[in-house]
């Protein structure tokens, strides 16, 4: 049986980008490496830039990637590029420095007005790429979506492209080694969910399935650990982020990811915990109709559902408050956002609104 199913290269273990830097030498002669200020504290950008060293390939560095990227800082990565002549470009750090690499990549081969860069009909050409994750969640480095904020829309939106899969993903979990709790927690509640999501999509498929439910079978039980992982524990939830990845790359996220973007943009939550806030009353609200999957996604997980969203709960903490208004706003909202398409229940925008009270009122399911 011939079979693809993502075309980018996982090299995994740690040290594994020094021990495998000739995979960067195909990609160009001088690269632009996106990254946040964390990748100079654990050893990631020394390790990339004595990799390319060896290869003799020269690089600019572009450190000023913000949480939630924006389209004025995707520009001045972008005019570093030109600037420097990169023709390639390293994505590294958590998911904001990948999608900013990612978004840069596409716009260079592919020039857009800020106005469009949402409209989507992005054509098969980006810059190569490698990515190199420094969280455990995003599962960025193996799929084909850049999530940019959007201030035209207020929210937070993905570009989507072939070309935005990565050539290269280096998987190293001692990049992850000294992430404070609640980096780790926010961003293993984000793998969790896209493993989970992808499970309650109509486009999940055999194969899909399979990356999704190893996913959950992995991250479940150490969702119960996450305070001080050992080392082991880290690589298993780096591996788990981008098996969750590799499910999504292919089926999309669920509403759960379109109502989150809300939370993040206008009350400042982070993206991994949005999710978390939200999961596990929308796999109630998925089980309350019917569907299937809740059940496969609880027999991954060996655990019932009830059980579930006391993990999450637990993981979350205090809750922020958020007020009714708000709510019936963003469930209205939701309800036009792609994310929403092609779920395996179709919610109305009532179901929607009683996911967010449950979640963030106060509610009682
Ligand atoms: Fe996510």
């Amino acid at each position: 049986m011939n079979f693809s199913y993502i075309p980018t290269n996982i090299i995994a273990g740690r040290g594994c980008v020094l021990a495998h830097a000739a995979a960067f030498k195909p990609l160009g002669t001088r690269a632009l490496i996106v990254t946040g200020q964390s990748s100079k504290m654990n050893g990631a950008l020394a390790d990339v830039t004595a990799a390319l060293a060896q290869n003799s390939q020269r690089f600019a560095v572009f450190d000023r990637v913000t949480p939630n990227p924006t389209l004025s800082c995707v520009k001045e990565g972008l005019a570093l590029l030109q600037e420097s002549g990169a023709d390639f470009v390293i994505g590294l750090g958590g998911g904001s420095p990948m999608d900013a690499a990612k978004a840069i990549a596409i716009l260079a081969a592919e020039p857009r007005a800020d106005e469009e860069i949402f409209a989507g009909n992005y054509g098969n050409s980006a810059l190569p790429m490698a990515h190199i994750p420094t969280t455990a969640g995003t599962g960025s480095e193996v799929t084909p979506y850049a999530i940019l904020t959007n201030d035209f829309a207020r929210t937070k939106t993905s570009i989507f492209s072939p070309a935005l899969y990565p050539k290269v993903a280096f998987l190293d979990g001692g990049y992850t080694d000294h992430l404070p709790p609640h980096v780790t927690k926010n961003t293993a509640m984000d793998a969790f969910s896209h493993a989970a999501e992808s499970m309650l999509k109509n486009s999940s498929s055999p194969a899909s399935e399979r990356f999704a439910r190893e996913s959950l079978r992995i991250l479940y039980p150490l969702l119960k650990s996450l305070e001080n992982p050992a080392k082991e524990t880290r690589d298993a939830l780096l591996w788990a982020s981008c098996l969750a990845g590799m499910a999504i790359a292919h089926t999309g996220t669920t509403f759960v990811h379109g109502m989150g973007y809300f939370l993040t943009y206008d009350h400042g939550v982070a993206h991994g915990r949005a999710n978390g806030l939200l999961l596990g009353e929308t796999l109630r609200i998925f089980a309350e109709n019917g569907v299937p999957a809740v059940g496969e996604i609880c027999a991954a997980c060996g655990a019932e559902l009830g059980e579930i969203i006391n993990t999450l709960s637990v993981l979350c903490g205090k809750r922020e408050k958020i007020p009714r208004e708000n709510c019936e706003e963003y469930a209205a909202r939701a309800m036009q956002t792609k994310n929403i398409k092609a779920c395996k229940f179709a919610p109305t925008e009532a179901d929607i609104l009683r996911v967010f009270t449950r979640s963030l009122c106060g509610e009682e399911a």
